[in-house]
C-alpha cells in the first residue's frame, strides 16, 4: 500500500480539500465526507478534509484528514484480504485509469479505486464496550438492540463477548437501531447471519490488532455491497469516523472515555453553547490543528509506521 509523506512526517500536509471536483467525471453520490465518482464497474472514493460533528459538517476542512481516512482504511483492507473480500483496488495514483493523471496530486493518499458494488442498506455495527446509543438503551430498558444483557455493566464496560447491532440509514441522517430479526426480514437470513458472523470476526481481528497498539477500538461500523451475489465489505473499515477508538492507557470505565481523536472537537463545541444545528461555530486554528494531529496519530499508532 502506497502511504503519502504526510503520513510519515515526511512531507507538511497538502493544501485541505474541503470538496474535489473532477471535471468530466460524473459524480456517483456525495456524502458528508467523500465524493464518489463513477467509472462504469469501478468507483472513485474521494475523501475530502471535512469533518462531521454531532452529524453536522463543520465549515473549516481539517488538513490531511481524508488522506489518514484512506490509507487506514487500504491498512485494514489489506490485513484482512486473508478472510474477507473487499472492494478494495489501489489507492495508488498509478492504478487509476490514465484519465485521472492530471489529478494525481490532489489525489494522492485521499482517493481509493474500488469495484462497485449494489449496496445492502444495514450498517452492521459492532461493539465489544458499551457506549453510545447501546448504553442509553441499556440503561432504558436492560438491553442492546433488543437482546438482554448482563445486569450492573458501567458505562463503557466490555462485553463479555462483542455485539451485533445492526442499524437502517435513514435518509434525515441519523441512522435508525434495529433488532437481527428487523435485518433478517430486511435481507434474508442467509445473508443476515453471513454478515453477522463476518463483522463480528473483522471486529475481533481489527480489535486484538489496536489494543496491542495501545488503542481499544471500542466499536466500529462496517458496510457491505453485493458483487455478483456475493457480499463484499465496502466503505471505509475503522478509521475514526467509523469507530470509537480510546487510549488503552487512560481506559477508566464507570464513565464516557476520552476518545482518540474528535475529543477537542467536541469539547470545543459545547463550550461555544452551540445548539447542534447548522450553521455550526467558526473553529479557531488551534482546534483544527489539534485534530489534524490526533487524527494523524491514530494512523502511525495504529498501523506502526
Ligand atoms: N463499493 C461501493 N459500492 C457502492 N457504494 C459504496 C461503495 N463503497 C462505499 N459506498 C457508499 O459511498 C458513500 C461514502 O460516502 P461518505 O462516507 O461521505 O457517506 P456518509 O457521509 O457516510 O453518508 P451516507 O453513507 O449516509 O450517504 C456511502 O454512502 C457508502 O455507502
Ligand atoms: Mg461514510
Amino acid at each position: 500500500m502506497r502511504v503519502h509523506p504526510y503520513l510519515t512526517g515526511q512531507a507538511p500536509a497538502p493544501t485541505p480539500v474541503a470538496q474535489t471536483l473532477l471535471p468530466g467525471l460524473p459524480l456517483f453520490a456525495r456524502g458528508k465526507v467523500r465524493e464518489i465518482y463513477d467509472l462504469g464497474d469501478r468507483l472513485l472514493l474521494v475523501a475530502s478534509d471535512r469533518i462531521s460533528a454531532f452529524d453536522v459538517v463543520m465549515n473549516e476542512p481539517i488538513p490531511g484528514k481524508g488522506i489518514v481516512l484512506t490509507t487506514l482504511s487500504a491498512y485494514w483492507f489489506e490485513a484482512t484480504a486473508g478472510f474477507m473480500p473487499s472492494h478494495y483496488i489501489s489507492i495508488d495514483p498509478a492504478d487509476f485509469p490514465a484519465g485521472l493523471r492530471p489529478y494525481s496530486d490532489l489525489l494522492d493518499g485521499r482517493a481509493m479505486l474500488v469495484k462497485k458494488a449494489e449496496r445492502v442498506d444495514v450498517e452492521c455495527v459492532v461493539r465489544g464496550y458499551i457506549s453510545g446509543s447501546a448504553w442509553a438503551e441499556y440503561i432504558n430498558s436492560g438491553t442492546v438492540a433488543g437482546m438482554q444483557m448482563p445486569e450492573g455493566l458501567r458505562e463503557s464496560a466490555k462485553f463479555p463477548q462483542p455485539i451485533f447491532t445492526p442499524a437502517t440509514k435513514s435518509s434525515s441522517g441519523h441512522d435508525i437501531n434495529i433488532s437481527i430479526e428487523e435485518m433478517s426480514k430486511l435481507l434474508g437470513a442467509e445473508l443476515t447471519q453471513t454478515l453477522v458472523r463476518k463483522s463480528i470476526d473483522l471486529y475481533s481481528f481489527a480489535e486484538k490488532r489496536a489494543r496491542a497498539r495501545g488503542i481499544i477500538l471500542a466499536d466500529t461500523k462496517f458496510e457491505f455491497g453485493l458483487l455478483d451475489g456475493k457480499p463484499i465489505l465496502i466503505d471505509e473499515v475503522c478509521t475514526p469516523d467509523s469507530s470509537r477508538f480510546w487510549p488503552a492507557d487512560q481506559y477508566r470505565p464507570g464513565g464516557a472515555q476520552p476518545s482518540f481523536d474528535k475529543q477537542y472537537l467536541r469539547d470545543y463545541l459545547l463550550s461555544t453553547g452551540w445548539n447542534r444545528e447548522p450553521p455550526p461555530p467558526t473553529l479557531p486554528s488551534e482546534i483544527i490543528t489539534r485534530t489534524a494531529e490526533k487524527y494523524r496519530e491514530a494512523f502511525t499508532r495504529i498501523t506502526g509506521s
